[in-house]
């Protein structure tokens, strides 16, 4: 099947370089920007690559949702195959693209856009045929994982764990999407949407790890606990919980052993049970080594991720609950549900009782409002 490429960066060379040798695929035209086309193999617009006939397939690796989403449905609408890693792309527009897809009988898959290497999507769209999933989480975020992992075992604080990430290339010169959350959420609305019929644009809480200091690695560290930045979704009646937050495990849990960058995802099948994924989330090659899987598919028959009722829905957290371990000063303390007070003073450091995601997150908005400061993480047990 002859692939055409949108963007010749990061992923788009590693995903070039994998369909010279990838067996019942080959590549097509390449997209660049005008002025940068250096290759025979290059074109700069995306008439060229429609008016190949031979290319049935196109890969969109260039990021954003504009004009990606024009590119993108244009693409379906001639009938060829579509796939992306492109996460803000499927989280914004996603619907939209499917209902093209379908109409057409394009094949429209995205498992790269979760997880980078880590085959999330494609498991949760092979397991839905034939089991009801319970969860799905997971550390979606490299560059978080990759901090939080220095924190805990070098000792860097968080400036430097921040400048490492940096100078490695794991976070951006802005690296507010993902230290904020907001990566790791629009990764959790993907695998809700596939996992459940249900694609949470609305109502996601969203806490990432600003607050978390040297001083709670310390105290963590005391009580054997380990924190990771967990994406978690789950079925709540017509809708989804669907939130991200600080979560701190006993040891045994296999998010304690995931270090550096990598990721890890799970889901709970009705029948299958828990299953755990360990892999490299970002980077050329294990990137480009989903798209390419996901061409696979397609040229095995697969046609979709989405289902024709996969709608969009506001997540409601409000059901969920577990008990959180808190720092935050003592005054602000008195509206949480202590379960136990683990240090005193002026900051104070408590477990609360199990509450709900909706009213941990809603409170540490409000403190933060009146000028306070809270770091709070959800607790799971091994
Ligand atoms: N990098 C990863 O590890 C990773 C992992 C999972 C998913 N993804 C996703 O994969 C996508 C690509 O990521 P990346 O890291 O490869 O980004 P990147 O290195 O910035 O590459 C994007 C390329 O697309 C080009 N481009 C952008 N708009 C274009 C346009 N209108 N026409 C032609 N070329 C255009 C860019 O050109 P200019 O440089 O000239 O702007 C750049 O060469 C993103 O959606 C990202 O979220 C990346």
């Amino acid at each position: 099947m002859k692939t055409a490429v949108l963007g010749y960066g990061t992923v788009g060379q590693g995903v070039y370089r994998m369909l010279c040798s990838a067996r019942g695929l080959e590549p097509g035209p390449v997209l660049v920007r005008e002025g940068k086309k250096k290759e025979p193999f290059q074109v700069t617009s995306l008439e060229e690559i429609l008016a190949d006939a031979d290319v049935k397939a196109v890969v969109e690796v260039m990021g954003g949702v504009k004009p990606a989403f024009t590119y993108a449905s244009r693409v379906l609408e001639s009938g060829r195959h579509f796939v992306t890693a492109n996460k803000a792309l499927v989280a914004a527009r996603g619907l939209e693209l499917s209902e093209i897809a379908r109409r057409t009988g394009a094949g429209f898959l995205f498992s790269a856009a979760c997880g980078g290497g880590v085959p999330l999507l494609h498991n949760i769209s092979l397991a839905v045929e034939s089991d009801s999933l319970r969860s799905v989480s997971g550390i979606l975020n490299g560059t978080t994982n990759y901090m939080l992992h220095a924190m805990q075992t070098r000792g860097w604080d968080y400036a430097r764990a921040l400048a490492e990430a940096q100078a490695l290339g794991y976070a951006e010169a802005d690296p507010t999407a993902d230290v904020s959350g907001l990566d790791a959420a629009r990764k959790i609305t993907l695998a809700c949407a596939v996992a459940w019929s249900r694609l949470p644009d609305r109502g996601i809480e969203c806490e990432g790890i600003e607050s978390f200091s040297a001083g709670d690695v310390a105290d963590l560290q005391s009580r054997s606990l380990t924190c990771r930045l967990i994406a978690a979704g789950k079925p709540a009646g017509r809708t989804v919980s669907a939130y991200v937050e600080p979560t701190v495990f006993s040891p045994g849990a296999p998010e304690c052993s995931v270090a550096d960058n990598y990721n890890m995802a799970r889901y709970e099948g009705a029948n299958s049970g828990p299953l755990v994924f360990i892999g490299q989330g970002a980077g050329r090659f294990p990137t480009a080594s989903a798209v390419l899987r996901d061409l696979s598919c397609i040229v095995q028959g697969q046609r979709a991720m989405l289902s024709a009722d996969c709608a969009a829905v506001e997540a409601d957290n409000s059901r969920e609950q577990h008990p959180y371990y808190v720092r935050c000063a003592a005054e602000a303390a008195q509206a949480l549900p202590v379960k136990a007070l683990l240090a005193n003073g002026p900051t104070v450091r408590l477990l609360t009782e199990a509450i709900s995601v909706h009213a941990m997150h809603t409170l540490a908005q409000k403190i933060r409002k009146d000028g306070g400061e809270i770091f709070f993480a959800g607790m799971k047990e091994a």
